[in-house]
């Protein structure tokens, strides 16, 4: 591990000791780094993940699903999406994305469909949207984002793939630039960080912060 990190980068792995900070409720340093991440990264309030995004997106389903509420998602969510499901007891309504034959590629979703779908479901109150795909497709979300704002909703963008965005202009738009009020990324997938590594970014009213759920039943 020396030769291939470097002596520092195993000094700087430290355990959770006084003075360090608490991941889970931090006040110190960690709470520091991520008020600097969420200005880097464009968002009001950033939170350090150690289990990947699968945890931010399941704790961001629970923090805006309960029971029986609907949530708009497309066929290709990655599992830690039904697995948000199962935790909350959220009822899922799917979108299909629209697949190219002759590229068999998945594409992402379209505003078009999003607004059927809230005239279908009037209920829905949050909508997925993944974005870039497993297959590096990006979704429209500044188009996407008012649409599900005016219909009282909330937008949440698994950007797994995409915590990069942000950091080039001729990249695709990211998802809190869009207008996302929840955003969930692998920073170690696309950026430098140990495996597992990831950031729940949130902005805007809509989401309440402070909710404090239990897993569903
Ligand atoms: C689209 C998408 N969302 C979420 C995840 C989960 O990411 P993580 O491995 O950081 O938990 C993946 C993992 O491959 C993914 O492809």
């Amino acid at each position: 591990m020396i030769e291939l990190l470097g002596q520092s980068a195993l000094q700087a792995d430290l355990p959770e000791i006084p003075g360090l900070d608490n991941l889970f409720a931090p006040a110190g340093p960690i709470k520091m780094a991520q008020i600097l991440a969420a200005e880097a990264f464009g968002a009001e309030e950033t939170w350090f993940l150690a289990n990947g995004s699968t945890s931010g997106i399941e704790a961001a389903i629970l923090a805006t699903c309960g029971p029986g509420d609907m949530i708009l998602m497309p066929r290709n969510v990655h599992q830690s999406v039904l697995s948000g499901l199962v935790l909350s007891g959220a009822t899922p309504i799917y979108l299909n994305p629209h697949y190219c034959p002759d590229w068999d590629l998945t594409y992402g979703i379209t505003a078009p469909s999003v607004a059927a779908a809230l005239t279908a479901y009037p209920a829905i109150k949050v909508v997925v949207v993944v974005s870039p795909t497993y297959e590096g497709i990006c979704s429209d979300i500044a188009v996407i984002a008012p649409l599900v704002h005016d219909h009282g909703a909330l937008l949440l963008v698994d950007e797994a793939h995409g915590p990069h965005l942000h950091f080039h202009p001729d990249l695709p738009q990211d998802a809190l630039a869009g207008g996302a009020d929840i955003v969930v990324q692998s920073t170690h997938k696309v950026l430098s960080a140990l495996t597992q590594a990831a950031m729940l970014h949130v902005q805007g009213p809509r989401v309440n912060r402070d909710r404090s759920v239990r897993p569903w039943p």
